[in-house]
């Protein structure tokens, strides 16, 4: 039907849609897509690296990117993630990291980064695409929680502001979008809009929701015309929050006392990391409470941390609840110390096969404990500190071993692997 335009080569209403988005967003051009943020990091890392060829990315990336790069081909270059030490949570890289990481790796085709990460730091964007431009490589941003960026200037740089070539956006999440609905953006001469269409052409689905796709314009217009408004009112309710979650012993939330320590250049205010540990709960322990008692759903928990977000779509009533369930709470759970002995991240693991190639290779449970030297087959990861411990194609060691091992005294949320007990490990034959 000509009046509503094809996703494979948009010339009608679709074209017009996709031309404001990239207006609003910042962009020279933007593709609207059905198959989630998912779809939009596999589409970038495949315009951006032909199979063996070289990506540069920090460990904490979501799981997404592991199946691009399976899909790909490329060999993954990583940047250790720093840590805070008194939260335990992943943050940004550092621009020193980066610049290293290029310089050893001047092959490498692109930078692939979070803006910002699932707990809201964002890296020094700016300074680093500046530093990666110099050495000729692509900068891809991961922005699924970074889709509102561009409407508040209280929030940090988006990754078009910052001059980065390609980024993935989930309207789905921090806008008004409906769920699986994703934007990807691009700006500058690197690569051809045509192209980047042709990748997702690849596995964008050929009966695409007109749901979705109008959702993504209704949120785009939206977002245009009251993103600043909305934005500035969910970042006084989020701060207010903040403020009185603060205010109860034991329970501490961060904000912008954060920016400077290594790895955080800035925070989205939007997001709240409530740590527990002080009333002597678990952030698990505290996502149940907060689910049973409260009814109230948090978006993720760890074993010091809820996370709390306040979006576009919360009010004074909403955000209330929240700070009456925290002040319960903490009469119930009062003020304790606990201190923890903070775990060290063990190294990257050395790479024997590529994503590709561990993923096709054949695979078998091999006991835990007896484990170290064998190449592994599945991806293992942990909340906190929210980086992957191990992926398929690297080598296990004893310290990952021992690692994992500390993470599982200490309840850390293990993710990803076959045998959820971790009596046997899935290694490569
Ligand atoms: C950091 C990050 N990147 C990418 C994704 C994938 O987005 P989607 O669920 O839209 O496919 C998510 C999803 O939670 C995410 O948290």
């Amino acid at each position: 039907m000509p009046d509503l335009d094809s996703i494979f080569a948009p010339q009608g209403v679709i074209k017009e849609a996709q031309d404001l988005a990239a207006a609003t967003f910042g962009a020279d051009a933007a593709h609207f897509i059905v198959n989630g943020t998912t779809a939009g990091i596999q589409g970038m890392i495949m315009t951006s690296c032909r199979p063996g060829e070289k990506i540069i990315l920090p460990r904490n990336v979501h799981k997404s990117v592991f199946g691009a790069l399976i899909l790909s081909g490329a060999e993954p270059i990583y940047m250790p993630a720093e840590l805070d030490s008194e939260l335990g949570i992943a943050m940004g890289v550092r621009s020193e990291q980066v610049e290293h990481t290029a310089r050893n790796y001047p092959e490498a085709k692109a930078v692939f980064l979070l803006n910002p990460t699932y707990y809201g730091m964002v890296s020094d964007l700016p300074a680093i695409v500046a530093t990666v431009h110099d050495y000729n490589m692509a900068v891809l941003v991961d922005e699924a929680h970074g889709a509102h960026f561009s409407f508040h200037p209280l929030l940090p740089p988006s990754a078009m502001e910052a001059g980065a070539d390609l980024a993935a956006l989930s309207i789905h999440k921090m806008l008004g979008s409906l769920t699986q609905s994703s934007l990807v953006v691009q700006q500058g001469s690197r690569f051809d809009p045509a192209y980047v269409k042709a990748v997702f052409n690849l596995t964008q689905t050929t009966s695409p929701s007109y749901v979705l796709l109008a959702s993504l314009d209704v949120a785009r217009k939206q977002a245009y015309f009251h993103g600043g408004k909305m934005l500035r009112r969910t970042i006084n309710l989020a701060n207010w929050v903040r403020h009185e979650l603060n205010s109860l012993p034991g329970i501490y939330v961060f904000g912008s006392e954060m920016i400077g320590r290594p790895g955080c250049a800035g925070i989205d205010p939007t997001k709240l990391c409530i740590n527990v540990r002080g009333i002597g709960l678990t952030g698990r322990e505290a996502e149940e409470i907060l689910r049973h008692d409260y009814r109230l759903q948090v978006e993720l928990s760890d074993t010091g941390n809820v996370l709390a977000l306040i979006t576009i779509g919360d009010n004074k009533e909403s955000v209330r609840k929240l700070v009456n369930a925290f002040h319960d709470i903490s009469r119930r759970f009062p003020e304790c110390s606990l201190l923890e002995r903070e775990i060290l991240l063990p190294g990257i693991p050395e790479l024997a096969l590529l994503p590709k190639e561990a993923f096709y290779a054949d695979k078998r449970p091999h006991e835990f404990k007896a484990a170290a030297g064998k190449i592994c087959g599945e991806l293992i990861m942990a909340y906190p500190p929210g980086i992957p411990i191990i992926c398929p194609g690297e080598i296990i060691t004893e310290e990952t071993l021992d690692y994992i091992n500390k993470l599982k005294q200490k309840q850390a949320w293990l993710q990803g692997m076959e045998d959820p007990t971790l009596e046997h490990i899935w290694v490569i034959r």
